[in-house]
């Protein structure tokens, strides 16, 4: 990762999720308003758009609050940010409601950390940021989940149509022409060589990995300007997740079905998570040479024992048949997520993440 960026890169990380990176480069086009505050400069010839705004407050969010610790409130005044119905870009792995579930009431969370709040979503700025730019979403199937949570929080915002989604496996691109903007996603579940890299054709029962063998697929990296990666698949060791009855509701057969609210409380780790892993990766990550950030989302996730799949979803490709649906202990998917859910929140925290690293940049090239 060192050959990718010259002066300043930032590298985030969503974990074990998501294992974020980002590389902010490139002239930004930008001006200062006052010490406070940096309104983004719109295209001259491009004024169909308010003019993006970024003021202090919201760009240091990141650096004076942990924003992963905190607890879901909810809000069905401001939650979901999108519908699922209007956004066309989600598949059918991930549209709950269509596919079926009853209630909806996982829409409507919103992650409030202890000490600040959240910045505002708010899709042109997020464009002008990568105005001129690619970022990358690089992981598996959980992160193909956020790369369309991101596209669906920007799409709606793109006036006119000019907007195009193509496939160029393993990536799938998202590109918002006016912005010269690409947003894509890669699939690459090991990040390092592995035999589930053909992104339709690939066993989840026997995964083999090549160690340190990255170069096959970090030359598709190079240039751009945002990297998020994701690790997830690492932390699987057989195709089910060990969920244990204590964490799903009494008389649920042992998985997350019917869960219809988050775990309350401060302190909940799930049978998934392994503190001690987490803390080794946060120290590796700690002393790469390359600026990482590491996004700590698992615990936030963990408590959203509602935000699941379960057998509303697909499997292999085909939606589960309605006596599969009635046998959530052998269908019932608790890996991936319902959109709208919590990757928009994922989202919304890479968001604030960009917000930062974009004032910054612009505050220190001035
Ligand atoms: C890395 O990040 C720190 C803190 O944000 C900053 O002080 C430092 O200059 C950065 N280093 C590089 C090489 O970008
Ligand atoms: C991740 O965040 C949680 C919740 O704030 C915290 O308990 C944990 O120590 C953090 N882990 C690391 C490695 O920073
Ligand atoms: C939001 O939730 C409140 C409290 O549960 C409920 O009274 C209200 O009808 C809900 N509003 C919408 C738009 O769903
Ligand atoms: C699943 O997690 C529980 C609780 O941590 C543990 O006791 C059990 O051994 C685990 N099962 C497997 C198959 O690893
Ligand atoms: C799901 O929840 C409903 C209502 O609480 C309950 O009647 C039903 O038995 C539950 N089903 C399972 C499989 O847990």
């Amino acid at each position: 990762m060192g050959s990718l960026s010259p002066s300043r890169s930032q590298v985030l990380s969503l974990f074990p999720f998501a294992l974020a990176s980002i590389l902010v480069i490139g002239i930004v086009k930008l001006y200062l308003e006052n010490s406070h505050s940096v309104r983004i400069r719109l295209h001259p010839a491009r004024r169909s758009y308010p003019a993006g705004f970024i003021s202090l407050s919201e760009a240091s969010v990141v650096s004076r609050c942990n924003v992963f610790d905190g607890k879901w409130v909810f809000d069905n005044a401001t939650r979901p940010l999108y519908r699922e119905q209007s956004c066309p870009y989600l598949t059918k792995q991930v549209t709950c409601k269509k596919n079926g579930r009853p209630d909806s009431l996982y829409q409507n969370w919103r992650w409030k950390p202890n000490s600040c709040e959240l910045p505002k979503f708010d899709a042109v700025t997020l464009l002008e940021i990568l105005r001129d730019k690619t970022m990358m979403l690089i992981g598996d199937s959980i992160q193909r989940t956020q790369w369309e949570s991101l596209v669906c929080l920007i799409q709606s915002s793109i006036i006119g149509g000019r907007k195009s989604l193509y496939r160029d496996p393993p990536m799938k691109i998202f590109y918002a022409e006016e912005f010269n903007a690409k947003i894509v996603f890669y699939w690459n579940p090991f990040v390092v060589e592995s035999n589930s890299d053909h992104a339709l054709k690939h066993t989840v029962y026997k995964r083999l990995v090549n160690l340190d063998t990255v170069a096959k697929h970090s030359k598709h990296w190079k240039g751009v300007d945002v990297l998020v990666f994701e690790s997830y698949v690492w932390w699987m060791y057989k195709p089910v997740i060990n969920a244990t009855s204590w964490e799903w509701r009494p008389g649920s057969d042992e998985n997350c079905f019917n869960e219809t609210h988050p775990i309350e409380g401060r302190t909940y780790w799930g049978t998934g998570s392994s503190l001690e892993i987490m803390g080794a990766v946060a120290d590796v990550l700690r002393e790469m040479k390359t600026n990482v950030t590491y996004m700590n989302i698992t615990q936030l996730s963990e408590f959203r024992k509602d935000g699941h799949t379960t057998v509303y979803t697909e499997r292999r490709g085909k939606l589960l048949t309605k006596e599969q649906k009635a046998d959530p202990k052998t269908y019932g998917d608790c890996i991936h997520w319902c959109l709208p859910g919590v990757p928009d929140t994922w989202n919304e925290i890479l968001y604030a993440y960009l917000l930062h690293d974009f004032y910054h940049l612009f505050n220190t090239t001035q």
